[in-house]
């Protein structure tokens, strides 16, 4: 199966796989990373690991879709992407887009729902367990099929930062499972909801 990772910034879940890859837990190949971010430090990790990286901006958006196609990309992964997808992209690889996000959807996503702000407003909100989701991606913002959640307490005592750091612990140990399920077709998608089966 090829992946190609989508990225804005750090890349530790991004990270995380390429460990996966390595050590024998996944088998799948990463010819391709797009990053909306010339110093997405993604990017750098990738150009070390010699993956070819498509740097996105506003005039070259048309050509992602050539270059995956191009690419013979079977599954897309949003890693901490922060740009929309592409309509015609996600018409073209429709239920082959995932994304990590650092909450328990539908609670606390959306447009603007990303990274500290959202475990702010976890916080802010008095919720008692966070955790996350990966998910289908489609033409909203956080709104695909639910493949896989994992719960995370709020402590009383947790800064935004305290939580993210729990749960982005939780997301290294989850999203390399999600992207192998899809390489062993475990993924059973019924319109607007998402299965995984086990090995
Ligand atoms: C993660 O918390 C992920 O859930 C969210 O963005 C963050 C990306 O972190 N979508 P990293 O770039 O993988 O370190």
């Amino acid at each position: 199966m090829n992946c190609a990772f989508f990225v804005s910034g750090r890349g530790s879940n991004f990270e995380a796989v390429l460990k996966h890859i390595k050590n024998g837990d996944l088998q799948i190949k990463i010819p391709l990373v797009v990053s909306s971010s010339e110093t997405a430090a993604a990017a750098e990790t990738a150009k070390s690991e010699n993956i070819e990286v498509f740097y996105t901006n506003k005039e070259n958006r048309q050509k992602i879709l050539d270059i995956l196609l191009a690419r013979k990309i079977d599954l897309i992964v949003l890693a901490g992407y922060l740009k929309k997808i592409p309509d015609e992209i996600i018409s073209a690889f429709k239920n082959k887009i995932i994304n990590i996000h650092p909450s328990l959807l539908p609670a606390f996503g959306g447009k603007g729902m990303f990274g500290e702000f959202v475990h702010k407003a976890v916080i802010e909100r008095g919720v008692k367990i966070s955790g996350l989701t990966i998910h289908l991606v489609d033409e909203k913002y956080d709104n695909g099929a639910i493949l896989f959640q994992k719960a995370v307490e709020v402590k009383s005592a947790d800064t935004p930062s305290d939580l993210a750091k729990r749960i982005l612990s939780e997301e290294h140990d989850s999203l390399w499972r999600v992207i192998k399920a899809f390489s062993q077709n475990r993924v059973i998608i019924n319109e607007n909801k998402a299965e995984i089966v086990d090995e």
